[in-house]
């Protein structure tokens, strides 16, 4: 045991669930797991009430909730894919294959396929058809242990797409029951009605994000700032309208190129900088500076068969958060699981298990600005997940297999 969990518990009223018996991954801990062997969690109201070992409960616990489970394996937290562009229409296998042919991912994007592709399908697709095809790609995630998922928009790219994909993403949780934020990314890519007006598509996709903000369709802001996708000088006008409306911003920054991305996230407080493979120590000393989350997108550098390596030395010098996410999306990153970007966070990019385990948790939250999740701890939220393993590392080392046992979800039972 190192040292996680609250220890005694007065009970004063009933519980509405006790789990007892499992291992806790409790990550309430400044390093390590925060283990805690033979637990027991007890949740009332949606929020966990006791987090500890069973020998820490009184002798007649089983009578002070409404629902007993005795179980093992592992419980950790829900995890939390912070950062997927799950609402799509259609595919993109064809362009898969092309780059097996050699074909790169710039130059299917200045071809116009890439996510111009993906916005052509999506403007095609009603509402509840957009909803319908992306509900079993969320359903898939919850089914490897996401009980919370960030959603973004950008593959609208003009008013009346962008909302209806917000929209999909609001009925995604409520259909499903889980936490999903929501994330306009109108700064996506250059739609064709633009083409050689990047900072007039720039000015229209600020009163989008005006109008849809006032809608409550928007929790945060992101852009693709790269030479494929918009400039700092455009990212930055971008994120100072955030900033106007409040909105708390994150960044898909250096992935194909050292553009100063996660150097301009950091200058903006922003709650993440994603993919960041290029980028140089300046960058990661502003993003430790500004407790900005370094997101880990490995299911897209393993798609896109990339060679360098996000700087992770660094970011560990540096005492940078790091998160790891799926990136799901028809492009780069057709990955479906967090367990296995978990797997592949370590096999690529050599992360530990724990590291991957907080990146997915604890570290995911916060690259939401969310402080009531990510931790098994009491008074935070009654998400969690339970794993038929009974080590932390075997939920990295898996490449897929179901390993979920069960979820819950503000105390509520998902899967
Ligand atoms: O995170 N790089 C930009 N956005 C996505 C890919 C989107 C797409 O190709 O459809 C990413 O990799
Ligand atoms: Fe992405």
């Amino acid at each position: 045991c190192d040292g996680g969990g609250d220890g005694a518990v007065v009970a004063t009223e009933r519980w509405d669930g006790l789990l007892l018996g499992p291992s806790l991954a409790t990550l309430d801990t400044d390093s390590g797991y925060g283990l805690v062997e033979d637990g027991a969690l007890a949740w009332k109201d949606g929020l966990l009430v006791y987090v500890g070992p069973r020998s820490g409960l009184p002798g007649d616990a089983s009578s002070l909730a409404d629902e007993v489970i005795e179980a093992e394996g592992l419980v950790t937290p829900g995890l939390v894919d912070c950062h997927t562009h799950l609402v799509f229409a259609g595919d993109r296998a064809g362009e898969f294959e092309l780059r097996l042919q050699g074909a790169s991912y710039e130059e299917i994007a200045r071809s116009g396929g890439g996510i111009l592709s993906s916005v052509r399908a999506v403007r095609e697709a009603g509402e509840d058809e957009l909803l319908a095809q992306s509900l079993p790609r969320a359903r898939a995630l919850i089914a490897d242990g996401a009980t919370t998922l960030e959603i973004k928009s950008g593959y609208g790219l003009d008013l009346d797409n962008e909302r209806k994909m917000l929209r999909v993403a609001r009925r995604i949780g409520v259909t499903l029951g889980i936490g999903v934020r929501t994330t306009f990314l109108g700064a996506h890519a250059l739609p064709a009605e633009y083409r050689d007006d990047a900072d007039g598509y720039i000015d229209a996709a600020i009163g989008w994000l005006q109008a849809l903000h006032g809608e409550g369709l928007v929790d945060a802001v992101d852009a693709f700032c790269e030479r494929i996708g918009f400039s700092s000088a455009q990212t930055r006008r971008m994120f100072e309208a955030a900033r106007a409306l409040g909105l708390p911003v994150k960044l898909h920054a250096d992935q194909l190129s050292d553009g100063g991305g996660a150097a301009l996230a950091a200058e903006f407080h922003g709650l993440s900088a994603d993919h960041i493979e290029h980028t140089n120590e300046a960058g990661v000393r502003a993003m430790a500076d500004a407790g900005t989350v370094a997101v880990l997108l490995p299911g897209a550098f393993h798609v896109l068969r990339e060679t360098v390596l996000p700087p992770l030395d660094l970011l560990r010098a540096h005492g940078v958060p790091m998160a790891v996410a799926t990136d799901c999306n028809p492009g780069t990153s057709p990955l479906l699981s967090l367990q296995q970007a978990m797997q592949l966070a370590c096999t690529h990019f050599k992360l530990t298990p724990e590291e991957a385990l907080r990146g997915t948790t604890i570290n995911a939250a916060r690259a939401l600005g969310l402080q009531d999740r990510g931790v098994l701890r009491t008074g935070l939220r009654a998400d969690f997940a339970h794993w038929h393993v009974r080590q932390p590392a075997a939920l990295c080392y898996w490449l897929g297999g179901q390993l979920l046992h069960a979820s819950h979800t503000g105390g509520r039972r998902l899967v």
